[in-house]
């Protein structure tokens, strides 16, 4: 298999049509080896970058390392690189093999050796057997594992996929997603993988940027970008969030309307006006009256059932709306029903001050 992977590396990358900045300045180091996701919004310049690394699109500024290299003027068939597409673009009247070992063309390799090699990928893609088959009998997650192997063929260093699960069902690109992922590990090369879908960057990235508008919000492990989100946006975009605005102390503390609260992580030392964000997982709704630092009274407006959980939406005395997701299964402690008073517990290590 690949001899290792490859590290890119872009710096101050700017690609711009006409005075629209699709990619404005981004730098990203990705490993050799890492499964590296960009995820974002629609339009937020995620194909542009990855069509710059393949060597499709020009930048009109910065710079694209290829373990160190700067390939500016290598095309892109001489990068070590291969991209699988959202469509396939599978060749109809060819079949699986011959479109699978299309990936070789401009190589000059015996016959019998291309046909070891297209067996080799179909088996790592599970579709060991299939060669003789016409990509028209294929289910669109085997369309998609063919355009796969047809991308890896060549041991490219670097493997670029945009959105390659996003023309499958829910199901389906469940699978997909762990094929994926032990493909990455077994060939040990680097991915590059964007998606607009958050829960599937958190699932399967060793890494990931969080990118709107051109530009990348945050870098970091699916934890920390969401654990510990830096803007509203990263905190919004990859789940949901609470966000509450109040005044800081400088040293943790924020009054949120009249109510004192302490915040445990963030921007502790910035004073003034700031939002502080907490996810629905870390809220509790207990009975009104509990007393105790960080709680806040409230009534539940609505309950909305999501299977394994609830959805808890209480607005505060203060005038926000803040979301608790409650596990169902036990019984519950409190009654949920609409109108009730409660008292909300933020509790102070989930409560993250954002910086200004
Ligand atoms: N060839 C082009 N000519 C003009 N504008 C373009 C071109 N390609 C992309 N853009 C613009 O650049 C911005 C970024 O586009 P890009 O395709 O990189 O977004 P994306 O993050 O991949 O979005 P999506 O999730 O919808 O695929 C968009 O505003 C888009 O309209
Ligand atoms: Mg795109």
């Amino acid at each position: 298999m690949a001899d290792g992977g490859g590290g890119v590396k872009v710096v101050g990358l700017t690609k711009r049509f006409g005075t629209v900045a699709a990619v404005d300045g981004i730098d990203i180091d990705m490993p050799s080896g890492e499964f590296f996701s960009m995820v974002g919004p629609s339009g937020c310049g995620k194909t542009t970058t990855l069509r710059m690394i393949a060597g499709f699109e020009r930048p009109d500024e910065g710079q694209i390392l290829l373990d160190g290299v700067d390939v500016a003027h290598v095309p892109p068939h001489r990068r070590s690189v291969n991209t699988v597409f959202q469509s396939y673009a599978l060749f109809p009247h060819l079949t699986v093999g011959e479109n699978v070992a299309f990936g070789m063309r401009y190589q000059k390799v015996p016959k019998v050796d291309i046909r070891r090699r297209v067996a080799e990928v179909l088996a790592l893609v599970q579709l060991k057997g299939y060669e003789e088959r016409r990509t028209t009998q294929l289910s669109g997650g085997q369309q998609q594992r063919v355009a796969l192997a047809r991308a890896i063929i060549l041991n490219p260093k670097v493997l670029l996929l945009d959105e390659p699960l996003g023309a499958l069902d829910a199901r389906l690109r469940k699978d997909l997603q762990v094929e994926l992922k032990t493909l990455q590990q077994e060939l040990g090369i680097t991915f590059v993988y964007v998606t607009h879908d958050q829960e599937e960057a958190l699932t399967m990235s060793d890494r990931l940027a969080v990118m709107n508008g051109g530009k990348v919000e945050q870098v970091g492990t699916p934890q920390e970008v969401y654990d510990a989100p830096e803007t509203r946006f990263v905190a919004e975009f990859l789940g949901v969030s609470n966000v509450l605005e109040g005044v800081c102390d400088g040293r943790g503390g924020i009054t949120v309307g009249s109510f004192g609260l302490i915040a445990g992580a963030g921007a502790l030392r910035e004073s003034g006006t700031l939002r502080a964000v907490i996810r629905p997982e870390r809220v509790v709704v207990e009975a009104t009256g509990t007393s105790g630092p960080n709680r806040l009274p409230g009534m539940i407006e609505r309950v909305v059932f999501v299977g394994s959980t609830s959805d808890i939406r209480v607005r505060l005395a203060t005038g926000e709306l803040v979301r608790s997701l409650v596990a169902n299964g036990g019984a519950a402690a409190i009654s949920y029903e609409q109108g009730t008073p409660v008292s909300v517990l933020l509790p102070v290590e989930g409560l993250r001050i954002l910086h200004s």
